[in-house]
């Protein structure tokens, strides 16, 4: 069964991978970003809290996330296994995580740690256009969409995320640096630990991560 996590800084392709694996596995991606983007959207308190730090590119605070996390985890759609993406971020949200598998009887498979040098980040998080509607996500250079500014699969025109401006990525650079890298030593002590190299040509990152999974 797969329990993932995928892990990596800002732009490493997390929710580039997570779609590939949700297409060979029939198990939910659930990106905190995304559940934190879709409750700004809908104008909720929680999106309003979130919007505070994330418009910034600071992390929202633990005690939040972790509800928002195990509520979903304890969702039907989870028990034959999940991908987590963006989640946990501070070691005290994994530890966290760790104590509610822990109550339900399950643990993570793996971690995939994507592996992504800072100045590449840099170009892919500017560059990026997603999809407002679907969520698809394209690159203007690396992985254009058929039509410009149209998103291939549902045809809505594609936006810029808010904090993709080069401010807010180099400051949520930092911040996964500073708060989250530690995690890497924290599962690595665990034996969890799959390092892929999220730079290479997304065939060849996605064929890593799929044997990391178990093939
Ligand atoms: P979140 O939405 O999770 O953003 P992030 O971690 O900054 O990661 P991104 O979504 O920017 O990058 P990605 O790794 O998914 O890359 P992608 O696949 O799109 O979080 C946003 C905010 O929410 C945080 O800043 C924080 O405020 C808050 N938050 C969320 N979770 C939280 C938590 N647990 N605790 C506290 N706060 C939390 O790829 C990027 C680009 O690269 C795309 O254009 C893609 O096409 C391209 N690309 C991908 N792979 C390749 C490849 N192999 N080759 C070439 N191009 C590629
Ligand atoms: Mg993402």
């Amino acid at each position: 069964m797969i329990r993932t996590i995928l892990l990596g800084p800002p732009g490493a392709g997390k929710g580039t991978q997570a779609a590939i694996i949700v297409k060979n596995n029939n198990i939910p991606h659930i990106s905190t970003g995304d559940i934190f983007r879709e409750n700004i959207k809908n104008g909720t308190e929680l999106g309003k809290r979130a919007q505070e730090y994330m418009s910034k590119g600071e992390l929202v605070p633990d005690d939040l996330v972790i509800e928002i996390a195990t509520t979903r985890l304890l969702e039907d759609d989870c028990k034959n296994g999940f991908i987590l993406d963006g989640f946990p971020r501070t070691v005290h949200q994994a530890e966290e995580l760790d104590k509610f598998l822990d109550e339900h009887g399950q643990e993570i498979s793996v971690v995939i740690n994507l592996e992504v040098p800072d100045d590449v980040l840099m170009k892919r998080l500017t560059g990026r256009r997603v999809c407002p509607k679907c969520g698809a996500t394209f690159h203007i250079v690396g992985m254009p969409p058929k039509k410009e500014g149209i998103c291939d699969i549902c045809g809505a025109e594609l936006i810029q995320r808010p904090d993709d401006n080069e401010e807010t990525a180099g400051n949520r650079i930092e911040v996964y640096n500073r708060e989250t890298k530690p995690l890497i030593d924290y599962y690595e002590k665990k034996g969890k630990i799959a390092n892929i190299d999220g730079a290479a040509a997304l065939e060849v990152a996605s064929a890593a991560v799929a044997e990391a999974l178990g093939g």
